[in-house]
């Protein structure tokens, strides 16, 4: 990847987990403190049960509560808590009802051991029934707490007390995926973590440290941070930590420091995370853009793919990947690279990808496209491209993330932490990544150095172009408050605007629960025009190009059934007298190339869904059943 991480081919095969958010602290400072607030940096990972486990009065104590954080931190009052070593959890629950008895941590029979975990251990069963025969005993149906009792069930039996060595011959046993975090009575002057699957990361700082599945859960107490790979476990006191694998051989990982600043997690004046995102597009596309564009030449430069040039300039196949938002952006790519650079590119649905057993060549290319960067389907994606002698990429926001780590060279979006769960500055970054991806690649083949000149000064305008979008939002505001009553919704694009409308729908769906589907524009005379009344809003991406009359021939056909259109446009175009004559309502975007129009069409319906979520009332940031990354195939 660009910031120069090493490869590290890490074992995939245990890629089964759940999405939780875990933190620990060791240190000087009010641990408890220090946990709670970790643990809102990570609700997005999971809100159905909070829980937190500390030592004090010489004993563990264990609190945990099923719903949101919120109901966690009613009850947990950090100022009556003098603690330096804590842990705590919040869990989206994928088996066992989210109850206060489910919720992590889970402890070993005697109360002794505490532990936090995402991941599924899949031999649970079996451990349990083993446990069960020597006389354990068990008070919740969870996976992880036989694991809290296996782990104490061998350090019951050790000679000589190492909880540590406890926890690595228990793992060493387990099958299946963890980020473990364990805390017990017996050794309390240390956290023991380990990994296989999940994601954890240890922050370091001075005589203190945090271990959290994500790096919004350190930034706010240190900036340095190592990242542990899948088999790895780490003994932490305050004075010093020792990492090592499995078996027991030593690792030594130069730190690295946390790209963000803690401000980026902060909603900065916004009512959510979601709208601020969306603000911040004409600075992340900058981030997105920066250093990559030689103007001078038409020229693009990605330097995370400068070892794979050749392998990119011989590719006979492209195949992207990723989920989701993501899975639109590559769809976006599809166009983008065949039209620009000649290279035939397939888009797969990473979730399908290894369950279809798909043909792949040892010339292709595979490029796994994620936000998070810790997707469980499109690692999976990945180490099937793998597996098949594939040449697999990146293009990732999350800088260190196991997508990041899995893939042997890629591109950064360098967008920031991205905390609403609906994806959206990500979703424009990836969308120009691919963008200069598919110019360095027609750069290579057949784009001359005046038309790579051309298409680079129209990216360089981008941002200026978004800040007059957002500059005022009120129209849109108006048509969502008209609209938010509406069950159903159609978004019709065509060419580079079809994904669009896919993105567009999600967005709403997301965030508001309405009913919300894409369709490239001229397929609805095939059958879903049937849905057409004047119930329905029909929203159209209907700008300046090359199939402008196609478009306009589709919004007659749903004008005539009775639909409400409501048009994206391109200020300032001739062509806009008849969208004036037919559409509902008109959402201005300025004017770029057909090729870049995706980005600035995505805007306003990015703001279109907020605004008629806002209007319903939800919960914007966190929807129901959804979390921002999602561990789980
Ligand atoms: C939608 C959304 C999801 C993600 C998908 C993949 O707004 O955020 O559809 O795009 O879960 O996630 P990443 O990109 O993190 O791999």
């Amino acid at each position: 990847m660009q910031q120069k991480i090493p490869y590290i081919a890490i074992s995939l095969i245990y890629w089964k987990c759940i999405m939780c958010g875990i933190v620990g602290y060791i240190g000087n400072k009010n641990a408890t403190e220090v946990v709670m607030n970790g643990l809102k940096r990570v609700e997005y990972r999971g809100y159905d049960s909070a829980g937190i486990a500390m030592f004090e009065n010489n004993k563990l104590n264990v609190i945990k509560k099923s719903g949101r954080l919120e109901e966690l931190i009613g009850i947990v009052d950090t100022n009556l808590h003098h603690s330096n070593i804590a842990i705590g959890h919040t869990r989206w629950a994928t088996h066992g009802l989210p109850n206060d008895t489910n919720a992590h941590p889970h402890t070993d029979n005697s109360g002794n051991i505490a532990i936090i975990h995402n991941g599924i251990i899949e031999n649970y069963r079996s451990l349990k029934k083993i446990l069960t025969q020597k006389g354990y005993f068990f008070n919740t149906e969870t996976d992880t707490e036989v694991l809290a009792v296996f782990i104490a069930s061998i350090y019951d039996e050790q000679k000589e007390k190492d909880m540590s060595e406890a926890v690595r011959i228990a793992l060493s046993e387990v099958a299946g995926a963890f980020g473990l975090v364990v805390l017990s009575a017996y050794e309390p002057d240390k956290i023991i973590c380990a990994r296989r699957g999940s994601p954890l990361i240890l922050g370091i700082g001075d005589n203190e440290y945090i271990v959290a599945s994500d790096q919004t859960a350190i930034v706010a107490y240190m900036d340095k941070v190592i990242f542990p790979d899948d088999n790895e476990m780490l003994v932490i006191t305050k004075s010093g930590y020792i990492e090592k694998t499995f078996d027991n051989v030593a690792i030594d990982k130069e730190p690295t420091k946390i790209e963000f600043e803690l401000a980026q997690l902060e909603k900065g004046g916004y009512e959510h995370f979601m709208l601020k995102e969306i603000m911040e597009q004409a600075e992340t596309i900058e981030n997105a853009i920066r250093g990559r564009i030689l103007l001078d030449s038409g020229d693009v430069k990605l330097g995370g793919l400068r070892e794979v040039t050749d392998k990119l300039r011989d590719a006979h196949r492209i195949i992207l990947t990723g989920c989701g938002t993501s899975w639109h952006s590559a769809l976006l790519g599809e166009y983008l690279i065949e039209s620009l650079a000649g290279i035939p590119v397939e888009v797969e649905y990473a979730s399908e990808f290894r369950y279809r057993n798909p043909v792949l060549y040892k010339g292709d290319i595979v490029i796994a496209i994620s936000q998070s960067g810790e997707t469980a389907d499109t690692l999976e994606a990945i180490r099937e491209a793998k597996r098949k002698g594939c040449v697999v990429l990146g293009i990732v926001n999350v800088v260190g993330s196991s997508i990041a780590r899995a893939t042997d060279a890629g591109v950064y979006l360098h967008a920031g932490p991205e905390i609403g769960v609906a994806s959206t500055k990500a979703f424009t970054s990836q969308v120009t990544a691919l963008l200069l991806l598919a110019i360095l690649l027609g750069r290579m083949k057949s784009i001359s150095a005046p038309d790579g000149i051309e298409y680079l000064k129209e990216i360089k305008q981008l941002p200026e172009k978004i800040n007059l979008i957002l500059k005022d939002t009120s129209g849109i505001q108006q048509i969502a408050k008209r609209y938010a009553s509406a069950k159903n919704f159609l978004y019709l694009g065509r060419g580079y605007n079809y994904p669009i409308a896919l993105e567009g729908a999600l967005k709403l769906k997301e965030i508001s629960y309405l009913h919300a589907e894409g369709y490239p524009a001229a397929e609805m005379k095939h059958g879903p025009l049937a849905l057409i009344d004047d119930d329905m809003p029909v929203v159209v991406i209907a700008t300046k190009d090359s199939i402008f009359e196609k478009i306009c021939s589709n919004i007659e056909e749903v004008k005539a059934r009775g639909g409400h259109i409501i048009a994206i446009a391109t200020a300032g175009f001739e062509g806009n007298g008849f969208l004036r004559s037919k559409a509902d309502h008109i959402i201005e975007i300025p004017e770029t190339l057909y090729e870049l129009t995706p980005i600035l069409a995505m805007i306003p319906l990015q703001l279109l869904a907020y605004y008629i979520a806002y209007e319903l009332g939800r919960d914007i940031d966190n929807p129901r059943h959804l979390a921002k990354s999602v561990t789980v195939e």
